[in-house]
């Protein structure tokens, strides 16, 4: 295992005007959707969050190339990375049709013509190709832990050998952070089964599949235990 990041995202992105960028970046995609509750939605998530992680986000990405966005939501993450670099193409692919409609609306608002968005179920998407990057954000928790493997599976056999799998979750401890974080998950998607795993299980099983991993947690303004995975398909010696 590669050594865990030294640094947190503030320091990463510490005296740094890319951070006013970010800002006004954010700004722009929020101002872009045409839907008053997504607008709400998406400020209400970076009072809660840094926004230091979008710009980790778009340092960890690759400049260039294809990056593959699973579960993409709104496509907040999707059409801010393609904005940071119109050498980037971005794809991202969400379970839900309304939310896929209000990211290419958004996109079409913006002129942004590098990134694309597709309706597919990641547990049964055919992924083509070789990615610069797979990204799955706040994703995997919700779904079963076959499925997860079959994901990570694919994104070892996608993924170019200089490739990125970047991917922010949830852990398990402190446990008080990960009861709240339930709780929240079953006020936002109703009843819903979750599958939280510690630091060390997802490392080992990411490990498993052939990634080396270096991981971060980082603070939020609510007590939610993010990770951030950064991992590289392993070269064969
Ligand atoms: C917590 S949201 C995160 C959205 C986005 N990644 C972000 O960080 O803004 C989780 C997203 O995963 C999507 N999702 C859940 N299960 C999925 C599946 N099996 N296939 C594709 N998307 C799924 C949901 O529709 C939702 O948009």
């Amino acid at each position: 295992m590669i050594p865990p990041m030294s640094q947190t995202p503030s320091e990463i992105v510490e005296n740094d005007v890319d951070l006013v960028l970010a800002s006004e970046h954010l700004r722009e995609i929020r101002h872009s959707y045409d839907s008053w509750v997504i607008r709400s939605y998406v400020w209400a998530r970076f009072v809660i969050i840094h926004i230091d992680i979008l710009e980790l986000l778009d340092r960890l990405a690759p400049k260039r190339g294809k990056i593959l966005d699973m579960g993409c939501g709104f496509g907040l993450f999707s059409l801010f990375l393609a904005m940071r670099s119109p050498e980037r193409s971005i794809y991202g692919v969400d379970l839900s049709e309304n939310r896929i409609q209000a990211a290419r609306r958004c996109a079409e608002k913006m002129r942004l013509d590098n990134v694309q968005f597709e309706q597919a179920d990641i547990c049964d998407y055919a992924v083509g190709g070789d990615w610069d990057g797979i990204f799955t954000l706040d994703l995997l928790h919700h779904v079963r832990p076959q499925s997860r493997q079959d994901f990570l599976r694919t994104a070892r056999d996608h993924l170019k050998p200089d490739g990125v799998l970047l991917i922010k979750d949830i852990t398990t401890r402190p446990w008080w952070k990960m009861a709240f974080t339930w709780i929240l998950d079953q006020a936002m998607s109703g009843p819903c089964h979750v599958w939280y795993q510690s630091v060390e299980n997802q490392t080992e099983e990411l490990e498993r599949f052939g990634f080396e991993v270096r991981s971060r947690s980082f603070k939020d303004r609510l007590p939610y235990p993010h990770v951030v995975f950064h991992c590289k398909p392993r070269k064969e010696s």
